[in-house]
């Protein structure tokens, strides 16, 4: 880490499975090393996604070294959120698959079906301008699906979304998903 003038921080997961939990040991090392923070998903690589991440575990790596900790793992809403830092005594969450299509979670909203998908359009269109428009769409397939999530006949959009190929094809059916799910398009 000291090759390079910048901050580094480290994300790291638990330790390889429940055997071999070593997220504390290699945090002090690295911080001896020079890391300037971690990241702690609260799992064991072996784990995947099953099980609960241990926010307990994570803790004890706040506990070994100096530097900040970001508590990471099955944080959902602004709730969670603070729950986790409290079991951790941690300063920061990090929130992965929550904000998938759910930008709200960082502002503890839960929005109605007109405002997801307004969204989900604002999304597409930075994405058209950002990737250009035949990336944007092959990626917006996979975001729409968050987008989406727990909305009537979800399953049934996300079998069209893969045939979709356009940005018209896209701004079409997220209109007609608002109007068809109660929302005005
Ligand atoms: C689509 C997706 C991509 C991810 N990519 C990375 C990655 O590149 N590097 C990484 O360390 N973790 C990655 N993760 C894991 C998350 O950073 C996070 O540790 C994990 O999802 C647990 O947090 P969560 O329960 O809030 O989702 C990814 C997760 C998802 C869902």
């Amino acid at each position: 880490m000291n090759a390079v003038s910048v901050p580094v921080t480290v994300k790291m997961r638990l330790g390889w499975d429940g055997g071999s939990v070593n997220a504390p040991e290699l945090a002090k090392r690295l911080e001896q090393e020079g890391a300037a923070g971690f990241c702690v998903h609260g799992r064991t690589g072996r784990q995947g996604y099953s099980g609960r991440a241990d926010w307990q575990a994570v803790g004890a790596v706040v506990r070994a070294v100096s530097v900040p900790v970001t508590a990471n793992g099955d944080i959902f809403s602004m709730r969670d959120l603070e729950r986790c830092l409290s079991v951790v005594g941690a300063a920061m969450g990090m929130i992965g698959r929550a904000a998938m299509g759910n930008p709200f979670v960082f502002a503890g909203e839960e929005p109605d079906i007109p405002r997801r998908m307004e969204a989900a359009k604002r999304h597409f269109a930075l994405l058209v301008l950002d990737k250009g428009e035949k990336t944007a769409c092959l990626e917006m397939r996979r975001h729409l699906a968050w987008h989406i999530r727990g909305l009537p006949y979800a399953a049934h959009y996300r079998r069209e979304v893969s045939s979709l190929s356009t940005a018209e094809d896209f701004e079409k059916l997220l209109r007609r998903i608002a109007r068809e799910t109660g929302g005005s398009g």
